[in-house]
């Protein structure tokens, strides 16, 4: 195979962060469904594709997954409407791409991937409508049942709550805002010739204020070089004022290990009292995961080996290679 003579391909993804997994369909089925998304997204880069390649086709497959809060199943805003974030990160160019609350789209990632080519990179909610429109984009509505009634349930509720569910399924504690989620997805490759990138998408935090601005979208939350990539997931005001993904890679690019980038990150991110969680790479195809928030569903492959975080303990965690 073209990669045995060069890297290894090295592939993380989570589906968000949030405080609980009970009732959420259970952690084995989680795990299988994490699991089918590595695998197909793995199998383009055993074929040698690009790890932004691999990244969009992830984004792609979590988006569709109605489970998670991105694409179809995003949360809806407090005004009852979708609203989505994404970017994309190629390591190996420095560059950075997105889209900031958009509607009617299946794959935000896609247009995030077009806006890598383009002169203007980062477009907001007109904009990329019209963007949208100007490449025949099909228009689609995102809105799940599951997630409609979470909305009509809030209503009643007076919107008391400040925050979605990280999986959209009926929830048994509904109205707690302990059970509040903090959902995105994201994806990290290394590619066979030693490339990085990452992708993250989000519906946002659900129930907020039109106009609110996510991380998913920022460098903040999504951020890539030659030498690390790192996706964030979590509450969006947290990883903004953390700074996490540029944090952490710029750590790595001025000398620290990504398990001391990590580790130091996530020691500032629970000292500062954030929730949040993040998945990494480094270019020597160390794998990571961190997490102040009770879960992260995060997972990972080398090609061989599989892994996840789903019922680990809060904190950091490296694979070494
Ligand atoms: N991290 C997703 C958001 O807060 O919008």
């Amino acid at each position: 195979m073209r990669y045995r003579s060069m890297v290894q391909p090295k592939l993380i993804i989570h589906g968000g962060a949030g405080s609980s997994l009970k009732g959420k369909g259970g952690v084995a089925a989680l795990r299988e469904m994490l699991y089918g998304i590595l695998d197909e997204t793995y199998s383009l880069l055993r074929a040698g594709d690009s790890a932004k390649a691999a990244v969009v086709r992830g984004c792609q497959l979590l988006e569709n997954e109605p489970r998670f809060n991105a694409g179809t199943g995003s949360v809806l805003q407090s005004d009852g409407q979708v609203r989505m974030s994404a970017s994309l990160m190629d390591g190996t160019r420095q560059q950075f791409s997105g889209v900031i609350n958009v509607s009617r789209l299946k794959n935000p990632i896609e247009l995030v991937e077009y806006l890598q080519q383009e002169r203007d990179r980062v477009l907001s909610d007109y904009g990329a409508a019209e963007l949208a429109r100007e490449l025949q984009i099909p228009i689609y509505d995102p809105i799940t049942d599951n997630r409609l009634q979470e909305w009509l349930q809030d209503r009643q509720d007076n919107f008391r709550r400040s925050m979605a569910n990280v999986i959209a399924e009926p929830v048994e504690d509904e109205g707690k805002d302990d059970n509040a989620g903090r959902g995105t997805i994201g994806v990290v490759a290394l590619d066979a010739q030693g490339q990085l990138a990452a992708g993250t998408s989000t519906g946002g935090k659900g129930f907020e204020r039109i106009g609110r601005v996510s991380d998913s979208a920022m460098p903040a939350g999504n951020y890539a070089t030659r030498l690390a990539a790192v996706s964030c997931t979590g509450i969006g005001e947290d990883i903004i004022d953390e700074c996490l993904a540029a944090k952490i890679v710029i750590r790595v690019s001025d000398g620290m290990s990504l398990q001391a980038a990590m580790e130091k990150s996530f020691a500032e991110a629970t000292e500062h009292q954030r929730d949040l969680g993040a998945i990494a790479l480094d270019a020597q195809g160390n794998i990571a995961w961190g997490k102040t928030s009770d879960v992260v569903l995060a997972a990972y492959t080398d090609g061989d080996r599989h892994g996840d975080s789903l019922e680990a303990n809060p904190g950091t965690q490296v694979q070494p290679i």
